[in-house]
């Protein structure tokens, strides 16, 4: 009965305009997925952590986490719902889990806290994802006009790492299909009949995913491409 973390890395990072990929990016001098990886190996309830690259990033992925150990990496697929599938399907394979907690490498600046926050409410629930209001008016366009301003107080923003019991998330994997096209696990473990709770998400696991974000931390030296 463990808790695992799978962090999912096998992303093309097209959108950061860095021409690598942007999970190896150094941030702060360390590589993007390091951060995470670092927090999730130094929590005590977090007994092992699996990584999912794309086919060919194998030395990337061991330079990046260097002298760290008790990690596996398993080979992604075309979709971020392709990489989960292939990261539980190894967690599985190799006697399966408890919990899982699944993570994007590009939310670098986890927290201990966090991970305590979620493991504390799997306690009770089967599913549960960290979200954060919306604070922008927020609406819809039509052909490059304004259409109609949704209701921000309904609209919420999601995270990872988001925390599932295994058996259950591997089955919803399964039942779903890839025409769902899911852009986390949440959606897919809800359309398979589970609920899904919330915990108050944190500022700093921010997605790091255009030019301009990375800008910015070039701008304060935090950045730098190898
Ligand atoms: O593309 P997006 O920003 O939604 O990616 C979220 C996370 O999923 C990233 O950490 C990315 O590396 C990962 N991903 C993946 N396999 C894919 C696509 C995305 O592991 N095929």
């Amino acid at each position: 009965p463990q808790n695992h973390a799978l962090i999912v890395a096998a992303g093309r990072g097209e959108r950061s305009g860095l021409g690598l990929p942007k999970q190896y990016a150094l941030i702060r001098g360390l590589p993007m997925v390091r951060h995470s990886a670092v927090k999730f190996l130094e929590h005590p309830d977090i007994s092992k952590l699996w990584v999912v690259i794309q086919a060919g990033q194998e030395d990337q992925l061991l330079d990046a986490l260097e002298e760290l150990n008790n990690y596996e990496i398993v080979m992604g697929g075309a979709t971020r719902q392709d990489s989960v599938k292939n990261g539980l399907s190894a967690i599985a394979a190799a006697g399966g889990a408890k919990n899982v907690l699944i993570h994007d490498a590009a939310r670098p600046f986890l927290s201990q806290m966090m991970i305590d926050r979620l493991l504390a409410s799997l306690e009770h629930e089967s599913g549960v994802i960290p979200v954060l209001p919306v604070v922008d008016t927020t609406i819809n366009i039509i052909d490059r006009y304004l259409e109609q301003a949704l209701d921000r107080d309904a609209l919420w923003r999601v995270q990872t790492p988001q925390a599932f019991n295994f058996n259950k998330l591997l089955k919803a994997h399964d039942l779903s299909s890839a025409e769902f096209d899911a852009t986390d696990d949440a959606q897919i473990f809800k359309a398979a009949g589970n609920q899904v709770a919330i915990v108050e998400g944190d500022e700093a696991l921010k997605k790091y995913t255009t030019a301009a974000d990375f800008d910015q931390l070039s701008e304060k030296n935090m950045i730098q491409i190898r």
